[in-house]
């Protein structure tokens, strides 16, 4: 007689893998759940933090606009694109003039305001220290009061609404070549406590994004879902997650990216955000975004592509360690009787029509010049994280394939 558990496809079963959970933020998911917003700050004083453009925009917002002016608090409203330490700081410090002490901090917008709204949450947290030291220790929040987060993503997107790390850069991104004495990029702020409370994920917010962030952001969905699913921390409780936002992103770029107002795609890639982000936050990334921090401190390349730029050799490489997974991945991707070995392929076509390859190749000129971030690529700690090391000579060949396919594009 036939073991009904054996007669399962080997993707059936994987995971096996014994995991944790941890996802104090309450979510809310859906087009019209941004009209929550007042419910959500309960009566609380605000800070609210977005972009330059930001708050003109969402004031004037059909659903957002009445309650963003009935709230009681400032705006913080100059958050940049990838914000530096010391812009943080400045922010922190605006936000003390303002005499704002206490009650909640709302963040609406990309990735870059929602990990800006935690560093501020955390810098406001402290007495004086930096938001850098404060990244650098992040256990000195164990004992503070860290603000509770209200988080609106209008990208699709970092995720970061469901993660408790804010991404902290030490120098502007796109500073050109490297200086002999400069140190690391960026830092990573991660605390419990930076889990927002709330999240609200409205798709009808990234309704008007333009093309490039469009692009930027659903590849990095793409590529968190992808080094959650390769992690080694990949579990039950977080590769479905991964599977299912890798195959949204998958369908539904292509057509957001060509049908903009179509809002089955953006519901689609606002989805993928979310669930990635949920998967990453419980394991975090591995070499794809090691390897991406030098092409966007060094050529200011937007952040997922910057990541998907090796996402093809990545998986060729865990591939050879596959547990399952990628099969699985494979079958949901391009369909139950597809060969996991052709997946790399298929998503190198896939990155290639949309032109990442292309952007990296314009921004950089040659392969030399990618040959020499190599160096700065390196973050020992995420490198070994996934179903193989990535170990220097991997490195060299997993660039060295990527540039050969942007050579072809
Ligand atoms: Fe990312």
């Amino acid at each position: 007689m036939t073991d009904p558990l054996h007669a399962f496809p080997r993707s059936a079963v994987a995971p096996t893998l014994a995991g944790a959970f941890h996802l104090p933020t309450r979510v809310r998911f859906g087009r019209g759940v941004r009209a929550a917003l007042g419910d959500a700050v309960a009566g609380r004083p605000c800070l609210i933090v977005t972009s330059e453009a930001g708050r003109e925009r969402w004031l004037g917002n059909d659903e957002l606009g009445p309650v963003l002016r009935g709230l009681d608090g400032p705006w913080l409203d100059g958050v940049p694109a990838n914000p530096t330490a010391d812009v943080l700081d400045a922010l922190v410090a605006r936000a003390r003039e303002e005499g704002w002490r206490e009650g909640c901090l709302v963040a609406i917008g990309g990735g870059s305001v929602l990990d800006a709204g935690k560093a501020i949450a955390a810098g406001l947290a402290c007495q004086g220290e930096r938001v850098a030291e404060v990244a650098g220790a992040p256990s000195w929040l164990d004992d503070r009061t860290v603000a509770p987060i209200v988080a609106l993503p209008t990208t699709a997107g970092s995720g970061s609404e469901v993660t408790s790390v804010s991404v902290v850069w030490h120098r502007a991104p796109g500073g050109g070549p490297r200086q002999a004495d400069d140190g690391p990029a960026k830092a990573s702020l991660a605390h419990p406590s930076l889990f927002p409370e709330i999240a609200l994920v409205d798709p009808a917010l990234t309704d008007t994004l333009p093309h490039q962030q469009t692009l930027a952001t659903g590849l990095d969905a793409m590529v968190q879902a992808a080094e959650s699913l390769w992690h080694r921390q990949g579990s039950a409780l977080t590769l479905p997650l991964a599977l299912r936002a890798m195959t949204l992103v998958y369908r539904a770029l292509p057509t957001a990216l060509t049908q903009p107002d179509d809002k089955r795609a953006r519901d689609a890639l606002a989805e993928a955000s979310l669930l990635a982000g949920v998967a990453l936050s419980q394991t975090g990334t591995v070499a794809c975004h090691a390897l991406s921090y030098p092409l966007t401190d060094r050529y200011g390349i937007s952040h997922g592509v910057a990541c998907a730029f090796t996402l093809a050799p990545v998986m060729q490489h865990m591939l050879a360690a596959d547990d399952g997974r990628l099969a699985a991945l494979a079958h949901a991707m391009l369909g139950l009787d597809a060969d996991p070995g052709t997946l790399p392929a298929a998503l190198a076509r896939f990155l290639s029509q949309l032109g990442v390859g292309a952007q990296v190749r314009a921004a950089l000129g040659t392969r030399e010049a990618l040959l020499a971030l190599l160096p700065e690529g390196v973050l020992p700690e995420r490198a070994g994280k996934g179903l193989r090391d990535v170990g220097q000579a991997d490195r060299e060949r997993i660039v060295g394939a990527a540039w050969e396919d942007a050579e072809r594009t």
